[in-house]
């Protein structure tokens, strides 16, 4: 399957995307996690990146859809991928549209995570995650088993930078703006799904399987 997870920060797309993974042995490519590994990792592409990420901003269409077009080669992702927090703007639907035709191949379907901005600071301030998995906590909501330390590696949790009420405004702010309008984009093509994102997360695992098996 070929699909793209799309919706606000905080919905729970990194929360997710695993557990899909796993079921359907896709490749999951979160241009998130990539850009902040570059990022800690100072490469030229991190370097670029960093102030608009921390400031909740998108970073340029090109830049992104250059890391993507560059991940999709891997021979893990041929028979399909999840897609996490790309396409963004119309401009990268557009692109990957491109680069799927080139294929042959198309969008299965596009997972909306509907949910009211309200909810969404609470997740983000409580946020834990392991660095190089990308694998999320929640002080509240899913606490890993020791505080401040990943489950599967045993390696000390940390926040991201743009984790905060502040940056989380900017954040709503291009997701509203620049977002909002792929999801319609998508809707014209008919493989939009929408996921009620604000119910726990076992409940929103079940949705999405009813929809992926569909
Ligand atoms: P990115 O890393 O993609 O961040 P985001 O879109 O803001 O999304 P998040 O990772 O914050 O949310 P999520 O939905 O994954 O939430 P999670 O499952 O962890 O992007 C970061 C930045 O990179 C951007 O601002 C931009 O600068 C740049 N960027 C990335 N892609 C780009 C692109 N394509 N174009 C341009 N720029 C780009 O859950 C959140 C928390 O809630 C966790 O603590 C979790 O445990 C908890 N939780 C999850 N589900 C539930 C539930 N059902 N109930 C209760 N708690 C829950
Ligand atoms: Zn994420």
């Amino acid at each position: 399957k070929r699909l793209i997870l799309i919706g606000p920060p905080g919905s729970g797309k990194g929360t997710q995307s695993p557990i899909i993974k796993d079921e359907y042995c896709l490749c999951h490519l979160a241009t998130g996690d990539m850009l902040r590994a570059a990022v800690a990792a100072k490469t030229p592409l991190g370097i670029k990146a960093k102030e608009t990420m921390e400031k909740g901003e998108l970073v340029s269409d090109d830049l992104v859809v250059g890391i993507i077009d560059e991940a999709m080669k891997k021979p893990s992702c041929q028979k399909g991928f999840i897609l996490d927090g790309f396409p963004r703007t119309v401009e990268q639907a557009q692109k990957l549209d491109e680069m799927l035709q080139k294929q042959g191949t198309k969008i299965d379907k596009v997972l909306d995570f509907a949910i009211d901005d309200s909810i969404l600071e609470e997740r983000i301030t409580g946020r834990w995650i392991h660095a190089a998995s990308g694998r999320s906590y929640h002080t509240k909501f899913a606490p890993p088993k020791v505080p401040g330390i990943d489950d599967v590696t045993g390696e000390p949790l940390m926040q991201r930078k743009d984790d905060t009420a502040e940056v989380l405004k900017s954040r709503l702010q291009a997701f509203h703006k620049q977002t909002k309008p792929v999801i319609d984009y998508y809707n014209t093509k008919g493989v939009v799904a929408t996921l009620p994102a604000e119910k726990p997360p076992k409940e929103v695992t079940a949705e999405m399987q009813k929809v992926l098996s569909s």
